[in-house]
């Protein structure tokens, strides 16, 4: 059967996820892999999913095991409208919907909103599993760079004036790099976003884990104080996530967005999965009660915190002088710059070989870029091994920008 013939045209821009496919390499656990964004699974809070597991099904398990409301379990969505309402801003239940991970509610998002070469701004590079979700609609991308306070606003104002539809980033910690979008530049952003009438995802799944610094309001809520109002009926369309905080597995994300934003996105996830999964989405609330999930994210925190400086640390010791690395404040991520000459893709196979992983820099750039660039994850590898896998790498490069010939 030639399949080939029969896929739809529109499938002609999908691909594989380049890290999906390098975690393949990575289940062997000789591997060092700094490739995943994968959390620690030892700060996994088993004894206290087991408890809400198990208090769930005593006391509601009709409810949690029957299908339920596309928007979500509702003790849910008002636990998340209350963390969420802060800084003058008012989030209630209605601005709220579930949905079966960020990555999921960047899908819907892009079937409520965007059409077939629509207009998109967005760091340079930026999130993959954005790029290969929205790759079908053909967009039109205009790009910013970034330095260590997040992306260029310097250049925003100038692709304005193509009157983008929409833009996307990752304010804190973004995923590749870990820069994050300073406070003065969060306010020009959103004064530019409402002059050019752009709309904007603030994707934020890694907010919640600084190590160091001040927390830097959300855009939606610096949008809301500078329209004077307590309510999300703006431009921004926030993202959150459970992934990074409890546990990806679970598969819990919300948006938060003005009502007709909701309601529209509402009628997507009925046609897509009717809903999220309930009984997913009562351990969320269920683990998250009281002040359990504060509690945990300071344990990750203490924990990533020393994870990140064991790695700057080491990557400071091993690797050779010609290679730059970002400093992130919080997150899992920072990003490797190699001279140009070499080519992070050519270098994995070698990686690999020695048993080290990591994803290579190009897919997460808009554009012929990036291909002497690496992303690494610290969250996932105890110390140790972070240690151990950095000098091995930190040794295949030393050979391979010795071998360059000047
Ligand atoms: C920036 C960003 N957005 C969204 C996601 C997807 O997260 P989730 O597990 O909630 O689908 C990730 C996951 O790594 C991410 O880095």
């Amino acid at each position: 059967m030639q399949w080939d013939t029969k896929f739809a045209q529109r499938t002609s821009f999908m691909r594989r996820s380049a890290i999906r496919e390098i975690l393949k390499f990575t289940q062997n656990p000789d591997v060092i892999s700094f490739a995943g964004g994968l959390p620690a699974p030892e700060l996994f809070p088993v004894e206290r999913i087991r408890e809400a597991v198990d208090t769930i099904l005593t006391t509601r398990s009709a409810q949690a095991l029957q299908y339920s409301t596309t928007e979500g379990v509702n003790e849910l969505r008002d636990s998340i409208a209350a963390r969420m309402s802060r800084g003058g801003v008012q989030v209630t239940r209605d601005n709220i919907m579930i949905v079966g991970g960020a990555q999921q509610g960047i899908d819907l998002i892009g079937r409520v909103l965007l059409d077939e070469g629509d207009g998109l701004v967005v760091e340079n590079p930026t999130y993959l599993g954005m790029l290969l979700a929205w790759k079908m609609y053909n967009l039109r991308y205009w790009t910013l760079d970034t330095d260590a306070d997040g992306l260029l606003i310097d250049q925003l104002e100038f692709l304005l004036h193509y009157y983008p539809k929409l833009m996307y980033l990752v304010p804190n910690f973004q995923n590749p790099q870990g820069v994050t979008l300073n406070y003065q530049r969060r306010q020009q952003l959103v004064r530019l976003l409402d002059k050019y009438d752009c709309i904007v995802v603030e994707d934020d799944p890694y907010g919640d884990l600084r190590y160091e610094g001040e927390h830097i309001p959300a855009l939606y809520e610096i949008e809301a104080r500078m329209h004077g109002s307590t309510k999300l009926e703006g431009r921004v369309i926030y993202s959150g996530s459970f992934s990074k905080i409890l546990a990806p597995g679970l598969r819990v994300g919300w948006i938060a967005a003005p009502l007709p934003v909701i309601d529209k996105l509402v009628q997507a996830k009925q046609s897509a999965d009717l809903h999220s999964s309930t009984l997913a989405q009562w351990i969320a609330y269920e683990v998250g009660r009281g002040d359990f999930l504060k509690q945990h994210i300071e344990t990750l925190r203490t924990v990533y915190h020393q994870r990140r400086d064991v790695m700057l640390d080491a990557l400071a010791r091993y690797f050779p002088e010609e290679v730059h690395w970002s400093t992130p404040a919080g997150g899992l991520f920072l990003m490797v710059t190699m001279p140009e000459y070499l080519d992070a893709t050519e270098l994995l196979q070698d990686a690999i070989a020695h048993k080290v992983a990591f994803v290579p820099g190009i897919d997460f750039f808009v554009g012929e870029a990036g291909w002497n660039t690496f992303r690494l994850n610290f969250s996932n590898a105890r110390p140790e091994m972070i240690e151990a896998g950095i000098k091995r790498l930190g040794d295949l490069l030393k050979e391979e920008v010795i071998l360059q010939p000047m």
